[in-house]
């Protein structure tokens, strides 16, 4: 029997269009590790929003990065990777609208894409990661060794997040889904640092159509191929 090499995936791509289902199903499979690097974007911003931190104001934003420990837990009880900020669980507060509204903002500061890309880098230096979000594949692991682009059409990613959402708060609105996803995407592929862009060497798989299922073979199938490689 051929031996598995160890390898590094990403998975980029828009908001919701199912990124972060595929590479938690992935690692699963794999038995790699599973990052979801937006609930570290995530993460800080909900740190900035309850400190009051001033996004324009460099100093603010130095000394709050320096206050912030970021980690993830394995909870016994989903079998998910959940994203703790200093001490606290803060799996649920980094999905709610008022973090989506501000994370983009907040994702776009250098100093703020420097402080979480260290940490990426250092959690998959021994491989056997998936990682999902914006540049994994562009600017924090550019040499690994499956890079996916993930894509879907747009209304049926704002049926996705709506869906989401809307089992949390009744009261949300489509329009608000809409416009918060349309707003993301083009504050994160028009950003000056590490933009959203597909990598050169990366597979698009756009999944409009396919049930996670489905998804989850054809990434296996890719997978398998880089492992054997
Ligand atoms: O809503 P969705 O799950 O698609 O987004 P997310 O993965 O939770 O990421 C939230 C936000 O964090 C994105 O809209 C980006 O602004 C930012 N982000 C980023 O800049 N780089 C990453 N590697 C991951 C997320």
């Amino acid at each position: 029997m051929t031996s598995l090499k160890k390898i590094i995936i990403t998975v980029d791509g828009w908001s919701s269009c199912g990124k972060s289902t595929m590479a938690r199903q992935l690692a699963k499979k794999l038995q790699y590790i599973f990052i979801d690097s937006g609930a570290m974007y995530r993460a800080i911003t909900l740190y900035f929003i309850r400190n009051e931190v001033r996004l324009d104001d460099a100093t603010q934003v130095v000394h709050a990065l320096q206050q912030i420990k970021l980690s993830f837990h394995l909870n016994a009880e989903n079998g998910n990777n959940e994203i703790w900020l200093n001490g606290e669980n803060v799996e649920t507060f980094i999905r709610e609208m008022r973090v989506a509204e501000k994370v983009s903002e907040v994702a776009a500061i250098r100093e703020v894409r420097e402080f979480a890309v260290k940490q990426q880098q250092l959690i998959g230096k021994d491989k056997g990661i998936v990682m999902d979000g914006r540049d994994i594949g562009t600017a924090v692991f550019p040499g690994a060794e499956l890079k996916i682009f993930m894509t879907a059409d747009n209304e049926v990613r704002v049926m996705r997040r709506f869906k989401e959402l809307v089992a949390k708060n009744p009261s949300i609105q489509m329009e608000d889904v809409r416009s918060n996803l349309a707003q993301r995407d083009h504050m994160d592929s028009n950003r000056e640092v590490s933009p959203l862009r597909k990598a050169d060497d990366a597979i698009v798989l756009d999944n409009s159509h396919m049930t996670p299922e489905e998804q989850l073979q054809l990434a296996l199938q890719w997978a398998y191929e880089k492992m054997t490689a």
